[in-house]
């Protein structure tokens, strides 16, 4: 929730300067495992690759990763490399789509991507990903193609730098397929009822392949690059002011 109001905030166009900062970083600390995961809440709850990635995009927002121990956090991602060559929510689990978004994104967002992975695990990253289009893209294999994965599984191949080699018209296709004639929206299938993550994943995903009239998303903290604009102004600011704070003080002290 920390994670989606700050996301939120920044896309309403706030200056986060009414977010206790501080407080927010000093609560996901909390949260972190000594494995490197994170739980959702203090009293204890499921930890996994999601929460990395949560507490990856708060720590990022906030221009601060004092939030987390990012060596305990990267171990957690580099473990849970599957046998598929794809990352899974942990150690030992199934490779996913989605737990492969959220480790690789937060690898980006630490700036780490290629210190951490080799170029050969990469290319298997890659290989695996790729392979996860039939016409839209499913989670893992042998499963059916969902709307959501156009956004999880090509995101990862914008941040692997590979979405160019996939097939846009075949990707697109299925998206459309999945709205709503009547209601609106988009499904994950094709004929199903439509849902609001599932129409936020299909405009991201339909954004990915530049489809005209919709927003450029940034693959790693998934907002608009508008957003994303306006986050870096913010960092500028507060390091403008902190030079400030900073000179005034050395001044103080001398
Ligand atoms: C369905 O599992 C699960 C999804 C469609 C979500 C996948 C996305 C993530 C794990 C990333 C979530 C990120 C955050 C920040 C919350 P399933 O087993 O029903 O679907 P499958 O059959 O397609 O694998
Ligand atoms: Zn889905």
């Amino acid at each position: 929730m920390t994670y989606t109001a700050l996301s939120s905030l920044l896309i309403l166009g706030d200056d986060l300067s009414r977010v206790n900062k501080e407080a927010c970083l000093e609560g996901l600390r909390a949260l972190q495992l000594p494995d490197g995961s994170f739980c959702a809440v203090p009293e204890g709850s499921e930890n996994d690759m999601r929460f990395v990635y949560c507490a990856a995009c708060i720590c990022y927002i906030l221009n601060n990763w004092s939030g987390m121990d990012m060596e305990r956090s990267i171990d957690y991602i580099r473990r849970s490399m599957s046998y598929e060559n794809a990352l899974g929510q942990g150690a030992g689990l199934e490779a996913h789509g989605g737990s492969t978004f959220c480790g690789i994104a937060s690898l980006c967002l630490m700036g780490k991507l290629e210190e951490v992975f080799s170029e050969k695990e990469l290319n298997r990253i890659r290989r695996w990903c790729i392979m996860r289009q039939l016409n839209g893209f499913q989670g893992r294999p042998n499963k059916p193609v969902d709307t959501c994965y156009s956004f999880w599984v090509g995101a990862t191949l914008m941040l692997l730098n590979i979405f160019k080699y996939t097939n846009f018209e075949k990707n697109r296709n299925f998206i459309l397929s999945t709205q709503d004639r009547i209601v609106g929206g988009f499904a994950k299938w094709p004929d199903s009822h439509p849902d609001a993550l599932h129409a936020y994943f299909g405009i991201c995903g339909l954004s990915l392949i530049g489809e005209a009239g919709i927003c450029e998303v940034h693959p790693a903290l998934n907002v608009s690059i508008s957003t994303y604009k306006h986050l870096q102004l913010l960092h500028d600011a507060w390091k403008a002011k902190d030079c400030v704070k900073n000179s005034r003080d050395v001044h103080i002290s001398t």
